[in-house]
């Protein structure tokens, strides 16, 4: 029989049973109570530009269809027709006026002039005839999103009507998540994604990788041979700014973390990581300037890598990428990047971005070569009878985080902890355990009101 959540998830001892990475009861579990009730990252605006384009994305395990309709409105819709569930759009990405199924033909749109709400089913081949008129077109169209929401050009999406505003969901996690959207001064809509989105599946369980992401500077030592063979951002060797400190910061009642540095810190000097083309330091330069000049200190975050629960991650400066992890079985994801720019930096800049983030990320990037092949070894090694019975050790730094009284529901621990894993798996537990909104929201509100 399947052990409850809470023996299988003891955060505060440091322990997580090594069965929550792969066992398959757990994960259909997790695709009805994490999948298809948190808020999920489904893309970026910049995929959807224009009127009547679409990009296909994921929400848990399903194809949905993300598309900007003719009145400029972001939709996120199952991406499987009515009738008898065919695949509506096989490309990734493309520009239709409707969508029209390829097994018998019905139709469906987003038109706000044709349709009372995006997805109803417009065009029935034989409705007169076959039909006699008889079908109810209103009742079979297109399953959309409860909500979605574009915030800073990151679309959002949730399939449960009752889950909060995307907001509140985000709490103050917002601060750090707009340090990536919108980097360069503050102001929203600014980056778009260059590239196309990289897409590569990994024979691991998925929550591998956004826990990498809320925190995990201890596995830095994985990419050792990075640093040796120099692919840092300038193409010089090592990959950090050593004069940096960061600390791994966490939200505990929502589950988001970060490694970074808070707010009330002062912006750091530049620090010149271009030096072998000019004009990229320069704009960088500029960049930063601009940010020590027009935004307020509570403004100045600085994030290296973060994760919104429960499988969006991102990397908060320059060069910047959004990540997501889609399950496909408990022991295999298909792991997603986008490299977002700044949408009027010069060509160059691009360029170089481009030429970093095809070196350092992605599936021929070689740090990304190193996690995966850590992933998957972790994976492959809990599988067995006897391994998958152990737990996973995450003790370092047991009751040492301290609250950030200026940020409220935040909190701090040193630069090495796996503080944010712990708060990122009890979150996991909670939704696991069918906490209704208002039992997964209550402690997020109290952080609030202590703070007032
Ligand atoms: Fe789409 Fe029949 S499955 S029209």
């Amino acid at each position: 029989g399947q052990k409850a959540i809470d023996e299988l998830v003891r955060a505060d001892e440091g322990l997580i049973s090594r069965s929550i990475f792969v066992d398959d009861e757990i994960f259909q579990r997790e695709l009805r109570q994490v999948f298809a009730r948190a808020w999920l990252f489904v893309g970026h605006e910049s995929l959807v530009p224009n009127p009547d384009d679409y990009f296909v994305s994921r929400m848990g395990t399903e194809s949905v269809i993300l598309t900007r309709d003719r009145q400029g409105q972001i939709q996120v819709m199952l991406n499987s027709c009515a009738h008898r569930g065919m695949k509506l759009c096989r490309y990734d990405h493309g520009n239709n006026r409707t969508f029209t199924c390829p097994y018998h033909g019905w139709s469906f749109s987003t038109d706000g002039k044709l349709v009372e709400r995006p997805g109803e089913l417009v065009g029935v081949p034989g409705h007169a005839t076959h039909y006699k008129g008889e079908l109810d077109k209103k009742q079979w169209g297109l399953k959309t999103v409860a909500q979605v929401v574009n915030y800073k050009g990151a679309v959002w999406a949730t399939w449960d009507p009752d889950a909060p505003p995307f907001l509140d969901y985000l709490g103050n996690m917002r601060l750090y998540l707009d340090a990536a959207l919108d980097h360069r001064d503050g102001s929203p809509g600014g980056s778009e994604v260059i590239g196309g989105v990289q897409k590569w599946r990994v024979k691991c369980n998925w929550k591998f990788a956004p826990e990498n992401f809320i925190g995990d500077l201890y596995h830095d030592i994985s990419h050792r041979s990075v640093d040796i063979v120099g692919i840092g951002p300038g193409g010089g060797r090592g990959r950090r700014d050593p004069s940096v400190t960061r600390s791994a910061i966490c939200f505990p009642e929502l589950g988001h973390g970060l490694l970074g540095r808070l707010p009330f810190y002062e912006e750091g000097p530049y620090a010149p990581q271009y030096a072998r083309y000019p004009e990229v330091e320069a704009y960088y330069r500029e960049v930063h300037e601009r940010r020590v000049r027009t935004l307020g200190s509570a403004m100045r975050v600085q994030t290296s890598v973060g994760t919104i629960f429960p499988n969006m991650s991102f990397h908060g400066r320059q060069p910047r990428t959004l990540a997501v992890f889609h399950p496909i079985s408990p022991t295999e994801m298909e792991m997603w990047r986008m490299y977002l720019v700044d949408k009027d930096a010069p060509e160059a800049v691009k360029e170089a971005a481009r030429h970093y983030f095809l070196r350092y990320s992605g599936p021929g990037g070689m740090t990304e070569s190193d996690d995966m092949e850590n992933w998957t070894g972790a994976t492959e090694a809990s599988m067995g009878a006897m391994s998958r019975e152990l737990y996973f050790n995450y003790q370092m730094g047991v009751g040492h985080a301290e609250p950030v009284p200026e940020i409220p529901g935040c909190a701090v621990n040193g630069e090495y902890t796996e503080e944010n894993a712990r708060i990122y798996y009890r979150r996991w537990a909670q939704f696991m355990n069918g906490w209704s909104w208002d039992q997964l929201m209550a402690g997020a509100a109290r952080a609030k009101e202590q703070a007032a």
